[in-house]
């Protein structure tokens, strides 16, 4: 119920209120789906295995927060593909984000001895 409201709502009145309510009501990610997904989907192919970035897309450690990453997924800034609702359910997004959030990220130099 919540959820066909939610849609008619978002088709009704488009993207905006779409970002809102994600960001009232993000869904909870599944971390280890999300991973699954990133792999399947092929985000790793231009961001890396472990978010890291390459030649084809920007590291995305540390993670942004839902909202924004939800907008980039769903109407990328540049030269990203969209994923669409139906190549990517919100509940899909918001594994992916979780899975992302758990990367680790880049190493602090400061604390790598042999650095110093
Ligand atoms: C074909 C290459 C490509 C694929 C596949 C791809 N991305 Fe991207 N991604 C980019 C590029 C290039 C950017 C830089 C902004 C833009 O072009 O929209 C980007 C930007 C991002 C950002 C914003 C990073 C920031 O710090 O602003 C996020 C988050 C992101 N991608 C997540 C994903 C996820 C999750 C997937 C898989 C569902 C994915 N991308 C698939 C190329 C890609």
């Amino acid at each position: 119920m919540q959820k066909s409201l939610f849609l008619a709502l978002a088709g009704v009145t488009g993207i905006a209120v779409t970002a809102t309510a994600w960001a009232q009501n993000a869904p909870g990610g599944n971390a280890a789906n999300g991973k699954m997904l990133f792999e399947h989907v092929g985000c790793y192919q231009c961001h890396g295995f472990a978010g890291q970035g390459g030649a084809a897309g920007p590291k995305l450690v540390p993670a942004l927060e839902f909202e924004p990453f939800a907008l980039q997924l769903r109407m990328p800034r540049q030269l990203m593909p969209p994923y669409s609702p139906q190549a990517l359910s919100d509940q899909q997004v918001a594994d992916i984000h979780a899975f992302v959030k758990s990367l680790p990220g880049p190493v602090n130099r400061a604390n790598v001895p042999l650095l110093q």
